[in-house]
């Protein structure tokens, strides 16, 4: 039996016994067996998680991109690696052979070389989804270098706080980025950020709408002609097992997004790993994720996973709704998907739509569906099941995080039974604990609590980038010893798992997490704003929505006028970007408050859901009565 590969429930409950029992053992057979290594780690794992210091292949050195690329050139060399299909249905898609990546990697590698980029330092890279983007994580992995990928929906502002907090040298961006029937213009985006960004010497700017733009002498390249240039051979770079691979942001309740970091060899197995089991990918699949690179899913489950395990794996520009609601499936019809991961939200947004736009299609080639993001409700899990699926394919429910750098609970297909709604069971080396609010653990089976963890595994965040008490104390502090997720779950009688949903002040936006605080100061930036608070109200598509609490500076009805919602959304958009925007503003004279001036979310929430008989007890606020006045103008 190999622990690498999973293929029944017998098999899983032995591989994950030994797991928990022997962790070192557990892992460093898998990390021996699969990878190539320059050389042999010293020491599986050390930790202290007080402090929390954690370090997995300790003493080992390695290059990812020789894993993902050169490795699999003698066996894999004419294999495609990336489907590239563009938004445009009419346009090409490109079939790019692990050969080509190699290529296109190496003088990319070389692109940033000659641009001064060296082991260690940090690029930001805001493009859309075109091979140049996978193409580019890759080729500073390759040299050292550590990428900071920002989504391309971001706005300039949001886009230069993530530029100065890792202090990148060079951004790697696009003229625009076509989605749907629209057209963006990234590089003016990047150039307003950059106002901002003194430390940035030099912007790589590939073509991809091939329009007129500005390009700022000794600063903005174009990036063709410098790879047209470049050389095919670049030696990767031996790197530390514990050095830093790459920064991806993510909201917290509270202050600026936290830069997490995650280092090379323990991030590199654990995707890997998780990608074969979850997905059973097997050599002449094709796999598809329709995520963004822009997040955690996309690094882990476009690139880093599957590329370690030499798959064919989608790079899609397009969206769900362009040119109609039937464009997943003809892309299924079109490249023969076998593995088909996507988000709720957008299995919702489907699910409204026509059928014929899955039946017009041939989806006999999907063997697993995936789902990622937020909790996915019955009727979407039934739909995806019977329509896509054609109740012939396991759902995988995979719960986990940016910070988690893989899939932590997740059925494994073919193995754990499936249950809608339930992540079930945790995966070979992550031992999840249900804690009660007093921090006790809650044993046994039927119990509900605050999800954490209370061992390392390999892909887990290191620690905040430049922060690493915050690291420390965001998820480290809650529970001793204990890595808290910010997430509530359940406990069957099977001892399956169920996320029930964030437990802080983060909301999930259509499968994006938007923290209530940096919204909140975007808006109180308005001047005609005193104060605001946000929470969320359930959305049928959306999952959640955000509904905005806003006291104005002056009273008086006389500036209550639509225009104010349009600026305030506006405001939004500027500072972080339209995902952040707001569905419902009311407007309001006061917001319930504790004595200590904490505003009462929960009442907020209870109002936006529209369930206000059971407020529970408000009479130890500061001001009881504005509850009243704030539940008349509801909206
Ligand atoms: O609340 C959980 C939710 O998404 C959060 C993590 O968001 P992010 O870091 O952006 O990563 C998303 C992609 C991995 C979690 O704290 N979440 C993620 N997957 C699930 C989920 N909630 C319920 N079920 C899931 N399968």
């Amino acid at each position: 039996m190999s622990n690498y590969h999973i293929k029944n429930l017998e098999e899983y409950f032995q591989v994950y016994r030994k797991s928990v029992r022997d962790p070192e053992t557990f892992w460093g057979e898998i990390a021996e067996e699969n990878f190539m290594w320059q050389k042999q780690w010293d020491k599986v794992l050390e930790y202290d998680l007080s402090k929390p210091e954690i370090s997995w292949f300790k003493g080992a050195k390695l290059n990812i991109t020789e894993n993902c690329l050169d490795r699999h050139l003698y066996a894999r060399g004419n294999k495609t690696a990336i489907i590239f299909e563009p938004n445009d249905p009419s346009e090409k898609a490109e079939h790019i052979t692990y050969k080509q990546l190699h290529e296109r990697v190496c003088k990319f590698a070389n692109v940033l070389l000659e641009n001064g980029i060296k082991k260690g330092d940090r690029v930001c890279i805001y493009l859309p989804m075109i091979p140049e983007l996978a193409v580019s994580l890759l080729a500073c992995a390759r040299i050292g270098a550590i990428h900071s990928v920002v989504f391309a929906g971001f706005s300039a502002t949001a886009l230069s706080t993530r530029i100065i907090d890792s202090d990148c040298k060079m951004v790697i961006t696009s003229d625009g980025s076509f989605r749907g029937n629209k057209t963006i213009n990234l590089k003016a985006i990047v150039d307003e950020a950059l106002e901002s960004c003194p430390n940035i010497e030099t912007v790589l700017v590939a073509k991809r709408i091939h329009t007129e733009i500005p390009m700022k002498q000794n600063r903005d390249k174009w990036l063709q002609p410098l790879l047209d240039a470049a050389s095919t051979d670049c030696a990767p770079e031996i790197m530390d097992a514990e050095a830093p691979l790459f920064i991806l942001y993510t909201s917290g309740s509270t202050g600026k997004p936290k830069g997490m970091v995650h280092t090379t060899a323990g991030y590199m197995v654990y995707t890997s790993y998780t990608f074969k089991n979850v997905f059973q990918y097997r050599e002449n699949d094709v796999y598809w994720c329709t995520a963004d690179i822009g997040w955690i899913t996309g690094h882990s489950y476009i690139v880093y996973g599957p590329l370690a395990n030499g798959a064919t794996t989608v790079l899609f520009e397009g969206v769900p709704s362009y040119p109609d609601f039937g464009r997943f499936w003809e892309v299924v019809e079109k490249h023969k998907i076998t593995q088909f991961y996507t988000a709720p939200t957008a299995i919702r947004a489907l699910a409204k739509e026509r059928l014929d736009f899955s039946e017009n299609y041939d989806l006999s080639s999907l063997k697993i569906l995936g789902t990622v993001g937020e909790p996915i409700n019955e009727e979407a899990w039934h739909w995806y099941d019977e329509n896509i699926g054609k109740k012939n394919c396991p759902i995988v429910d995979t719960w986990w995080q940016t910070e988690t750098g893989g899939i932590m609970i997740s059925p494994i297909p073919y193995a754990t039974p499936t249950i809608p709604t339930y992540a079930t069971l945790p995966l070979p080396g992550i031992q999840p604990a249900l804690m009660d609010e007093n921090g006790e653990e809650l044993i046994g089976n039927l119990v509900s609590g605050r999800l954490c963890i209370k061992f390392p595994w390999p892909g887990m965040a290191r620690t905040i980038w430049g922060n690493h008490q915050r690291y420390k104390e965001t998820y480290f502090s809650a529970f001793e010893n204990k890595y808290f997720s910010g997430d509530g779950a359940l406990r069957d009688s099977t001892g399956y798992y169920r996320i029930t949903g964030r437990v802080d002040d983060v909301i999930i936006v259509s499968g994006h997490n938007l923290g209530t605080a940096p919204i909140e100061d975007a808006i109180n930036e308005h001047p005609a704003v005193a104060e605001s608070a946000i929470v969320g109200f359930p959305h049928d598509v959306k999952g959640n929505a955000l509904y905005g609490f806003v006291i104005l500076k002056e009273t008086g009805e006389s500036r209550l006028h639509d225009n104010l919602r349009k600026e305030i959304n506006q405001i939004i958009t500027e500072h972080i970007g339209p995902i952040a925007k707001l569905d419902k503003i009311q407007f309001t004279e006061g917001l319930p408050k504790t004595r200590s001036g904490k505003i009462m979310r929960r009442i907020l929430r209870k109002i936006a859901e529209k369930d206000t008989n059971n407020l529970g007890d408000i009479s130890t606020l500061l001001n009881p009565e504005v509850v009243q006045t704030i539940i008349d103008k509801a909206l």
